[in-house]
């Protein structure tokens, strides 16, 4: 007997995914968007918390990835554990709030619940069910695979082959940078998230976050006001600064360059504060890391790059992106404080909600061009999308490492080839 035809047509992501150029339906089709839930955030590595966010025993946050709501909790041996927001019963969510504390995890529906480890603890009226029914195969369900680098615990949810370690390759200094701006080597993510829902489809907020090319023209209004930014407003093509492409997807602008050639100039990347109005925190990066050494990390700052496919360190914000649909996108924002470094934290948190709060400087200019151009590619014509900028003229490095050009696409084009390699290999695998 002849097997139902699979009605589903394949996405050609090799031919949607070209060198220089795009297809547009990669940001407005549900089918794409339903395989990249699957194959790129289930299938593969995620963020989905960070250490300091769950400090106690009983802390938990809620995150989604991609079409699953899971719960980060620290249990009383205080190990983190990310378990699915379903109870095992009859499946009601769990936790309905976006972060909180708990002593133990009761369902809103019967009422079981579950120890701070997911073991299933109690019941109401447990002798009705059978003889076979066992409590300790009803606890909650953990996600097939977590791991963290430096505080940042990441999941696999449908096992892949990859170690975390494998995954992150060469982004791992990019995280090792912005724990080195801390004196003890520790951040602190306890501010509080700002959510943003972004009228645009996820990667375009992924390209958007490693694009040099835009600042002058879409953040024009906030270089004009504020003095700040005059770094971005005096960049020529000619920058020092490179974008540089990691491989696995992962890219970033690399500023370091840029303030290394303004040499005397420390804390550029905190908008141009003297060293002198910071005593707390220069003196205990002096203690921690040696002058020398301290200076040097004072004047290259932290990173501004994009790890495939949802977490940004973003200078002092992480930002985290959320998929809804192929049109809508929550984009997480939160300022990093550096553990041992009050002075800096305060100003810090003022700059992040300068830039990335509700009436944000910087956050509003991107939101808004990325509605402007969902709205631009759910017309069918030019069918494609030009991403060529510098294409052949990198450097590459022994290691493979990309660099390019401040104002050139190669950070964009890293995130696409990784991405077209992930979901081509899918389709590959089951043919
Ligand atoms: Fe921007």
């Amino acid at each position: 007997m002849a097997t139902a035809p699979d009605i589903r047509p394949t996405v050609d992501y090799r031919h949607l995914v070209q060198d220089g150029r795009l297809h547009g339906s990669l940001y407005t089709s549900p089918q794409i968007f339903a395989e990249e839930m699957e194959q790129i955030f289930h299938r593969g590595w995620s963020f989905v918390a960070h250490d300091s966010e769950i400090p106690n025993s009983g802390d938990f946050v809620v995150r989604r990835v991609g079409t699953q709501s899971l719960i980060a909790l620290r249990g009383k041996d205080g190990e983190v554990r990310v378990f699915y927001n379903r109870c095992p019963h009859r499946g009601a969510t769990l936790c309905q709030t976006a972060s909180g504390h708990r002593s133990r995890i009761t369902c809103p529906y019967h009422a079981w619940t579950f120890a701070l480890d997911g073991r299933l603890i109690g019941l109401p009226d447990e002798g009705a069910y059978p003889p076979d029914f066992s409590k300790a195969d009803a606890g909650l369900t953990p996600v097939a695979r977590m791991d963290s680098y430096g505080g940042f615990i990441f999941v696999n949810l449908i096992p892949n082959q990859l170690t975390l370690r494998e995954h992150l390759g060469h982004a791992t200094e990019l995280i090792d940078a912005l724990l080195g701006l801390s004196p003890t080597g520790r951040i602190q993510l306890t501010a509080g998230w700002m959510k943003h829902k972004m009228r645009s489809n996820w990667k375009m907020i992924v390209e958007n976050q490693v694009d040099g090319y835009h600042a002058p023209m879409v953040h024009g209004s906030l270089i004009t006001a504020n003095r700040t930014f005059a770094t971005v407003r005096d960049r020529k093509p000619t920058s020092p600064t490179r974008v540089r492409d990691f491989g696995m997807g992962h890219s970033d602008i690399d500023h370091a360059s840029d303030y290394r050639a303004a040499g005397d100039r420390l804390f550029r990347w905190t908008g141009g504060i003297d060293p002198e109005r910071l005593p707390v925190y220069v003196k205990a990066m002096d203690d921690a890391y040696g002058p020398e050494d301290a200076r040097r990390r004072l004047i290259e700052g932290p990173p501004h790059s994009m790890l495939f496919p949802n977490l940004s360190l973003a200078e002092m914000n992480i930002m985290v992106i959320e998929p809804v649909s192929p049109q809508h996108s929550i984009q997480y924002t939160i300022p990093v404080f550096l553990e041992g470094a009050d002075d800096l934290n305060a100003r810090t948190l003022r700059r992040c909600e300068g830039a990335m709060g509700p009436a944000g400087m910087l956050i509003a200019d991107d939101a808004e061009i990325g509605e402007l151009t969902q709205m631009g590619v759910a017309n069918l014509e030019p069918e494609w999308i030009i991403l060529s900028r510098g294409l052949g003229k990198e450097e590459v490095l022994a290691n493979g490492v990309k660099l390019a050009g401040l104002m050139d696409e190669t950070s964009q084009r890293g995130f696409w080839s990784h991405y077209r390699e992930v979901m081509a290999a899918s389709q590959e695998a089951s043919q």
